[in-house]
């Protein structure tokens, strides 16, 4: 086998409960994540050396080679068979670039799918995780997709049971946020406001609503404790917020650190309309549609 594609998709957080700061300088998190119909390709072609190379959605301001984290995660796998093995990395983007849709994420567990496959490894998934789970918070999840509450930093995963599908609208940006530097404004913030930081909870109508398939209760239990930040860090989202509202949308929240915005539709005819009143109000540099939960990666 030369070469091996791999699909993999988007997520956005239903509820992202921040807890306090931890002395590793990471946050003890509740983060009920969700995949869904937005997907990047990565093509792992058997090489020398390992090389990357982007196209597509934003493909600039995607770092090349060693600082990108499908090659590390290419790296960590043969690390992790204590192999020196080369690949190429062809990576087709539609996932926002630091977006808060975990696109990064998502293309370093596509490569780990694609060489575990290319490499003939046969690593089973828990083997990925650990390996995920050392390249960043979100990826352990972007291995797994569907609809799962992770906790820890938001690497331990407890898969939910959802009943049908749910009809999402996003609002994408002009440039990315940093997760790091929103983290810092969220704490920052929260300093500043004298805020009790309370242990994260997994919100228990939230999870009521996902296994009922309850899109009008979901829409109002949707909640992440980073948008304040987001918001302040880009005033502008108040007012993509505000027309997602405005326009009917049955809930409204900025994408884990954002800048994305996500809304959630009645269905998809109601998603088409929704999207069609935000791109006339002009509140984003791109509007597009989704539906959830998708499953995790796939060999195409
Ligand atoms: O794990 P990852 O590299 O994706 O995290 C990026 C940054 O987001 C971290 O350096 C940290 O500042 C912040 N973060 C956090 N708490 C988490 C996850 C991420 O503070 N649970």
């Amino acid at each position: 086998m030369n070469s091996v594609t791999v699909r993999v998709p988007a997520k956005v957080n239903l509820q992202l409960a921040v807890g306090p700061l931890r002395d590793d300088g990471y946050h003890d998190l509740v983060n009920v994540f969700h995949a869904v119909s937005i997907f990047d390709e990565v093509t792992a072609t058997a090489e020398t050396g390992m090389s990357v190379r982007v196209e597509g959605e934003s493909a600039d301001q995607v770092p090349g080679d060693r600082d990108n984290l499908a090659i590390k995660a290419a790296l960590a796998l043969a690390g992790h068979a204590g192999r020196s093995y080369g690949v190429h990395l062809f990576i087709r983007k539609s996932i926002p670039v630091a977006g808060g849709m975990a696109g990064g994420s998502a293309d370093a567990a596509a490569a780990l799918v694609a060489c575990n496959e290319l490499w003939g490894l046969g690593l089973p998934l828990e083997d990925l995780m650990e390996i995920a789970a050392d390249l960043g918070s979100d990826v352990p999840f972007a291995l797994l997709g569907g609809t799962a509450v992770g906790t820890g930093r938001g690497e331990r995963l407890t898969p939910l049971d959802v009943a049908g599908t749910f009809h999402w609208v996003f609002a994408l940006a002009d440039g990315g946020l940093s997760t790091a530097t929103v983290y810092a404004e969220c704490d920052r913030l929260r300093q500043a406001t004298g805020e009790r930081v309370a242990w994260p909870q997994a919100a228990e109508p939230l999870l009521a609503a996902l296994r009922e398939g309850n899109a009008e209760i979901l829409g109002t239990e949707l909640r992440n404790d980073l948008q304040p930040a987001a918001v302040m860090l880009r005033g502008s989202l108040a007012r993509t917020l505000d027309a997602g509202r405005e326009h009917g949308a049955l809930g409204s929240l900025v994408s884990g650190s954002g800048p994305t915005c996500a809304f959630l539709a009645r269905s998809e005819a109601h998603a088409g309309e929704l999207a069609a009143s935000l791109k006339d109000a002009g509140v984003a540099r791109d509007v597009i549609t989704a539906h959830g939960p998708v499953p995790g990666p796939v060999i195409v």
